[in-house]
């Protein structure tokens, strides 16, 4: 069997990254093939080196405001690797339509908020300065409009009284690690209904 070859994008630790990394053995139908981080340095290149995956960076601060060309490169630093699927785990920049239509249907994000809720940053805090009592996480399908591609799984959790920002972001985060491995493993066998957690 030939498996699917799977490229992450990340900007930190990548926690996600590597949730993503061990769940990808036996019967899973796909398999990393490359890590790639627009930041030097970020903690998951050498998590991921460490685990004998192919690493790249693409410093996005090397291109100014030229985000065509920093899309450029990162094309560029993917294409050796001939990825089937893009991963974006934690990656902190924001892709123009061309990058986007490029990958048209191969490219998934974890965003931390139920989506449609929250898009963009500080999702935490929105949530809990919303009085709401669930928050959780969302994949989706990556297009040209900020966090808003269709919905392959979401994962819920609830806000506790007392919950800070941080608080409620690792209570997310240990969905994060569950939900993206489920959306990817579908996602890799062409099955493209959505994953409803817990
Ligand atoms: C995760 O919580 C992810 O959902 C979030 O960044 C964190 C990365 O953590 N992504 C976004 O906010 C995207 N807009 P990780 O590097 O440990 O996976």
């Amino acid at each position: 069997m030939s498996h699917r070859r799977v490229a992450i994008l990340i900007s930190g630790g990548g926690s996600n990254m590597l949730a993503l990394v061990r769940s990808m053995t036996g019967a899973h139908p796909a398999r990393p093939c490359l890590v790639l981080s627009n930041v030097r340095g970020a903690g998951g290149l050498a998590r991921a080196a460490a685990l004998g995956i192919p690493v790249a960076c693409v410093d996005h601060r090397s291109f100014g405001a030229d985000r065509a060309g920093f899309e450029a490169a990162l094309n560029d630093a993917l294409a050796p690797h001939a990825p089937d699927i893009l991963c974006l785990a934690g990656f902190m920049r924001i892709l123009t339509p061309v990058f986007t239509a490029c990958w048209a249907g191969r490219m998934l994000n974890i965003h931390p908020s139920l989506l449609p809720k929250y898009p963009g940053l500080h999702t935490h805090a929105r949530a809990i300065a919303a009085g709401d009592r669930e928050a959780g996480c969302s994949v989706h399908e990556v297009t040209a409009d900020l966090d808003a591609g269709p919905i392959l799984g979401q994962a819920r959790v609830p806000v506790l009284p007392g919950d800070t920002p941080e608080s409620l972001a690792a209570r997310v985060l240990e969905q994060e690690h569950r939900l993206y491995p489920a959306v990817l493993r579908r996602f890799a066998a062409d099955d493209r209904r959505p994953v409803l957690l817990p």
